[in-house]
């Protein structure tokens, strides 16, 4: 398990041409987990891939790194540029999408491949995932997981059907799913990792509740480090995406701060 040693994780979302240079910047900034897609819609995979090759010029190496990507959907695919024959069984799609994400990343495994979002059908998600332990079982990815799961009987299922357990769930962690509390439970109880995403973007109330400020001002930080450094103590990984330098460090120096248990306790109030 890396949690310990990767409490933030870079996201590579929407960077398109900017991709590579934000990489380099994360990487070096001190980020040691890069999140990309094998989803030309929303992720330049290719981008991270060479930031892979440069920063390994540089003397950072492949395996000081965490690096995670998905197959998605032909659903979550523009329909003009799927990286896969959209025509093929949906076992031989995952094996396509892995192959285009292992040329475009430049490497030959990846620490974790996870399911961008499960199909409708239970049926469809155990196809998926058997092609998911096939690459696993090869060495490709050494670890399995799952996104954008808010069912807990299907994670429940998925968990039971599984051969080779997903070991991370990557979902929304906002008031709307309930802060996906039973999901992250189940995530606890079996030793998965839950990685959050849209914790900024979806959290402005919290951002700007007196809560954190009280808490910012106490230890010297800014709110957004506050936030993060209680997310990691309460089993959360986020994903941050910034384009900015500034705020690539500030968020890395979140995680000085621990906080005492009765203000955990507040904190977990805003999560009602
Ligand atoms: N599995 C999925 O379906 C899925 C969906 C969405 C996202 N993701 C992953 O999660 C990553 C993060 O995406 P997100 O949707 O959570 O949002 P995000 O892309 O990280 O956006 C955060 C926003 O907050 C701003 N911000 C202000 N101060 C900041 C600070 N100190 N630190 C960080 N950001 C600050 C950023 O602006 P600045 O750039 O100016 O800092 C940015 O506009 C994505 O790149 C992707 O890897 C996965």
């Amino acid at each position: 398990m890396y949690a310990d040693r990767l409490p933030l994780i870079y996201g590579t979302a929407w960077k398109k041409e900017d991709t590579k240079d934000l990489v380099i910047k994360a990487v070096k900034a001190g980020f040691r987990g890069i999140d990309t897609a094998c989803q030309p819609k929303h992720y330049n995979e290719a981008g991270v891939g060479e930031a892979l090759v440069f920063l390994e010029k540089e003397g950072i190496k492949r395996e000081d790194l965490f690096l995670q990507t998905k197959f998605t959907l032909l659903e979550g695919q523009d329909p003009l540029n799927v990286p896969y024959d959209k025509k093929a069984e949906l076992n031989v799609q995952v094996l396509q999408s892995f192959e285009v994400s292992k040329t475009n990343l430049q490497t030959n495994y990846v620490d974790s491949l996870i399911l961008h979002s499960p199909p409708t059908d239970f049926n469809d998600l155990e196809i998926v995932w058997r092609a998911m332990e096939e690459i696993a079982i090869r060495g490709e990815a050494k670890e399995l997981g799952i996104s954008n799961i808010y069912d807990i009987d299907i994670l429940e299922c998925l968990y039971e059907m599984a051969e080779i357990k997903p070991t991370v769930v990557q979902n929304r962690f906002h008031k709307e799913n309930s802060f996906d509390k039973e999901i992250r439970s189940f995530c606890t109880t079996n030793n998965i990792i839950y990685q959050g995403f849209w914790t900024l973007t979806a959290n402005v109330d919290i951002l700007q509740s007196i809560e954190l400020f009280e808490l910012a001002t106490k230890y010297d930080k800014n709110v957004i480090q506050v936030f993060f450094a209680y997310l990691n103590q309460i089993g959360i990984v986020p994903l941050t995406g910034t384009s900015d330098i500034e705020h690539m460090k500030s968020d890395l120096d979140s995680f000085h701060i621990i906080l005492e248990e009765s203000e955990l306790s507040r904190l977990n109030s805003l999560l009602e």
